[in-house]
């Protein structure tokens, strides 16, 4: 199913109460920063009220990072600050725990009836295939029908196990309620056996080198050569662009650990963007701001764009424009710009 074919009936469940909820469409506005905090971090949470507005997304982490002992102030402190706090433009979302742990039914249970009609999206993270967020999907029906809640809980799977990214394609269709998948390489390093100990980034091992100079066709291998260092999430990013495309929803990046290297982050979100995601995580509050300029479309892209958009007339056929051929297919690269930056501004 894709985002043009998604209908109200698509979120009708046949429960015995409850009138079958409207359907919410995807905030057009896209996330390009998910900025996380652990609600129940007194400091972290006593700063959430002052970044409405600042970021896109405000998640509340009850997952990975919270301590096992702090599942349960985690998700009442969740419950007390989406209580207290207007959240204006910005979305609230949460990440909850996986779906073999012994938390999540707590998770969703607690935050549904209680939160329910503040929360945008909840993040599953582990998800495996179809099933599990057919699982999520129905419980939330459920709950939310139990709630009386009008608007559906959209859902946001992490792909961090590689079961789960050789099922992409099905678990971007599996419910309506999908929002985006994000990337979660620290898990998914782990389950497939990688050599890395990063959370997102690099490796400067994984690298190809120049090939050596010859001499009357001789390869010189005394000689220095240049080395690159490639890229371990491409072939991910790339799987999880295409079946987000395909579906309708979007693609985001994820973490990057190490928050001292804005440098290298900014180059990993900038690939992701590049390659088509909408946005990223944010662990900390300097990696809004690069997430922000990042995943919008710059000034001078938008302003090419918009000459293609202008010189393409009625979209057909081709021009010249400064000595390039554009054409239908250059000018939808163009709308894709043009539609970002339209959506960034409104
Ligand atoms: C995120 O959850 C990750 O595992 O990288
Ligand atoms: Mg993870």
């Amino acid at each position: 199913m894709t985002a043009a074919s998604r209908s109200p009936k698509d979120f009708f469940r046949p429960l015995a109460v409850g009138a079958p909820t409207p359907l919410r469409e995807i905030p057009a506005r896209p996330s390009r920063a998910i900025h996380f905090f652990d609600p129940s971090n007194p400091k972290m949470a006593a700063k959430v009220p002052d970044m409405v507005g600042k970021v896109d997304v405000l998640l509340g982490n009850l997952e990975d990072a919270i301590k096992a002992d702090n599942k349960e102030a985690a998700r009442e402190g969740l419950v007390r600050i989406a209580q207290e706090t207007d959240f204006g433009p910005t979305q609230l979302w949460t990440r909850i725990n996986a779906l073999d742990s012994p938390w999540v039914l707590d998770d969703l249970t607690t935050l549904v009836p209680a939160i329910g009609d503040k929360l945008d999206v909840i993040m599953v993270p582990k998800v495996q295939g179809a099933e599990d967020i057919h699982y999520v999907d129905r419980l939330l029906a459920q709950l939310e029908a139990k709630a009386g809640l009008e608007k559906p809980i959209l859902v946001h799977a992490i792909l961090e196990t590689a079961r789960g990214v050789a099922n992409v394609e099905e678990i971007c269709g599996a419910s309506p309620r999908m929002q985006g998948l994000s990337l979660g390489p620290a898990d998914l390093a782990a389950d497939r056996r990688m050599k890395t100990t990063r959370v997102g980034g690099g490796h400067p091992g994984y690298l190809v080198r120049e090939d050596p100079p010859r001499i009357d066709g001789v390869a010189n291998l005394e000689a220095s050569r240049a080395t690159y260092q490639q890229d371990l999430w491409h072939y991910t990013i790339a799987r999880m662009v295409d079946a987000c495309a395909m579906h309708g929803i979007y693609p985001y990046y994820g973490p990057f650990g190490d928050i001292s290297d804005t440098t290298a982050c900014e180059d990993q979100f900038r690939n992701a963007f590049l390659l088509g995601c909408v946005g990223t995580w944010s662990l900390h509050p300097k990696q809004i701001a690069i997430a922000n300029r990042v995943f919008s479309p710059s000034v001078e892209d938008v302003a090419h764009a918009r000459r293609v958009v202008a010189a393409m007339g009625d979209g057909t056929g081709a021009v010249m424009l400064d000595g390039k051929m554009e054409d239908d297919a250059s000018l939808k690269q163009c709308l894709v710009m043009v539609e970002l930056a339209e959506q960034l501004a409104a």
